[in-house]
């Protein structure tokens, strides 16, 4: 084992867990994970601050009814009930401005 610094400075973990229909809710299937995934990850890149903050997909955080579910490290920030609107706000918490 080795070792070293993360590359970026901040992560955020978006969860896109799916699961089927009449099982446990999940962000990616009955919220709208996936679709805030990717579009959280093309703001941070339209904004030129991909080389600063990696937007991830990441599986069950096991608080599947609060999604969708994000997570920022290292501020140890858990926001739930995300939406798309709330996009700017997430990214003003990211130290990108409008
Ligand atoms: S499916 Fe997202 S926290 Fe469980």
């Amino acid at each position: 084992m080795e070792q070293s610094n993360p590359n970026f400075e901040k992560y955020v973990f978006v969860c896109t867990n799916e699961r089927p229909n009449g099982e446990r809710v999940s962000c990616g299937g009955s919220f709208c994970g996936t679709e805030l995934s990717e579009k959280l990850k093309d703001s941070v890149k339209a904004a030129g601050q991909a080389g600063r903050i990696r937007v991830s997909k990441t599986k069950c955080l096991d608080v599947c009814e609060e999604g969708p579910n994000v997570l920022i490290y290292p501020d140890n920030v858990w926001l739930k009930h995300v939406g798309l609107a709330d996009i700017p706000a997430i990214l003003e918490k990211l130290g990108i401005k409008p």
